[in-house]
């Protein structure tokens, strides 16, 4: 059989170069909407508590540093223990929980830890009263912090 080339498809190509800018504009916007908005967020987070203590040292400050590292990164057959590596969580948080930004997700995390249980692991290890023991704007400060992967240490 002769499958010759139609003559013109040099429309179809033209389509298909549409449609991938039309894609490929969709998800800059998207990559840039979650940049801005985890900024806007923090300077909020900055303004409704100048007194809040900073992300690095609530890490140690609250124990989250004896239960998380947060330079291993997380694989599905190399966790961590006894709380999960947090290298990288950026590039998963947003998948965790369908409806649930990163951001949203770690806040989450931090304040419900029983919301989602992570595959492997069983509730109530992490303490359940981190909203008692920080301020909005410092676990707002705290989940940006998380998922900055050149956070200062
Ligand atoms: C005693 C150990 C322990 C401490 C302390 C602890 N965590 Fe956890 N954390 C866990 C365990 C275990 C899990 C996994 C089970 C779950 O999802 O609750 C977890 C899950 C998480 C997750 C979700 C991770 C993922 O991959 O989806 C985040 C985010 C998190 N912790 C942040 C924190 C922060 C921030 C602190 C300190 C304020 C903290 N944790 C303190 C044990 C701990």
């Amino acid at each position: 059989m002769n499958r010759s080339i139609p003559k013109d498809n040099g429309m179809t190509v033209v389509l298909i170069a549409c449609a991938l800018t039309f894609v490929l504009m969709l998800l800059a916007s998207w990559f840039t909407y979650q940049v801005i908005s985890a900024d806007v967020a923090r300077q909020a987070a900055i303004a409704l508590d100048p007194n809040a203590r900073p992300p690095a040292e609530l890490w140690t400050a609250m124990g989250c540093s004896a239960c998380h590292d947060l330079s291993e990164v997380q694989s599905a057959g190399n966790k961590g223990q006894p709380g999960p590596y947090m290298g990288g969580l950026d590039a998963v948080a947003a998948d965790r929980v369908a409806g649930e930004n990163a951001l949203a997700y770690i806040k989450t995390s931090i304040v419900d830890p029983n919301a989602y249980v992570l595959d492997g692991y069983v509730a109530n290890i992490m303490p359940q009263n981190f909203s008692e023991k920080m301020s909005a704007s410092e676990i707002e400060m705290l989940a940006a912090w998380i998922l900055d992967q050149n956070r200062e240490q």
